[in-house]
């Protein structure tokens, strides 16, 4: 395949960033995204040029790290994938893409393709934990039953991976479903109610220091996770939210 690559390449964040573009041929259909900009990088460095700097870690769609805009979505167009494990046959031969950063105000340009998406980690030390007591003998896994249905929802709410898509793609820049997610993690759980209350609240409040928008309502966020991660999860958030905020002094 032959690609036409409009890449985002910024020096850091106080600078003005634009659009370069890119001829790269012979690119395997099976070639992952990330092997396509591997192989750029190559033939920028060849050419003594400074290379396009993105985020990745995991490369197996676990870590959330490889926050790429691909054609105005996050992650590109296929559905329920992360970057790295999108791959070239998605495209049609001498297509043109346009590769940007994830764009939010939370989430500050930091090089190229890489933006800063500690305000995410933030927002999960305010109250994504729950506190058990570690001395003694270690409980039984088995002690506490847990309904078969909250268990699975559960665990479907722990599989964000906090890649951040769903920032991406709001219009509001909001961080709703991500925040819904680690809520509802610990919400359905009885390990989970000791803390509920202050929970949603830090959480909530922590977001919008950071500077991240209210839901847009439209489900763009739902659309674009490429761990499925329900919207179902906003509602439960805010319910916690409004129960919380009405019965704490
Ligand atoms: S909810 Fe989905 S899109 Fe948002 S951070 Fe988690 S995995 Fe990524
Ligand atoms: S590099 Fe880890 S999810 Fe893509």
């Amino acid at each position: 395949m032959n690609i036409t690559l409009k890449v985002w390449r910024q020096k850091n964040g106080q600078s003005k960033g634009a659009l370069e573009t890119y001829q790269i041929n012979d690119v395997s259909p099976d070639s992952s995204f990330l092997e396509m900009m591997d192989a750029l990088n190559d033939q920028i460095i060849m050419k003594d040029g400074s290379p396009v700097v993105f985020d990745h870690d995991c490369r197996e769609g676990i870590c959330g790290s490889c926050s790429m805009y691909i054609n105005g979505q996050p992650h590109g167009p296929a559905r329920l994938v992360t970057t790295c494990q999108l791959h070239m046959r998605e495209f049609k031969d001498g297509e043109t893409i346009y590769v940007e950063p994830f764009r939010a105000k939370a989430f500050p340009v930091i090089k190229d393709l890489v933006v800063d998406r500690s305000a995410l980690d933030r927002i999960q030390h305010a109250g994504g934990y729950i506190s058990v007591n570690t001395s003694g003998n270690t409980q039984d896994a088995n002690a506490i039953p847990i309904e078969k249905e909250k268990a699975d929802k559960a665990f479907d709410a722990a599989t964000c991976i906090g890649c951040g898509a769903c920032v991406a793609a709001c219009k509001n820049a909001s961080a709703s479903l991500f925040m819904s997610a680690k809520i509802s993690q610990y919400a359905l759980l009885p390990q989970g109610q000791v803390e509920a209350k202050n929970r949603v609240l830090a959480m909530v409040k922590q977001a919008e220091e950071e500077g991240f928008g209210p839901c847009s309502n439209t489900g763009a966020c739902e659309i674009e996770c490429p761990k499925g991660i329900s919207l179902e999860n906003i509602a439960r958030m805010n319910r916690e939210y409004l129960s919380a905020s009405l019965t704490s002094k």
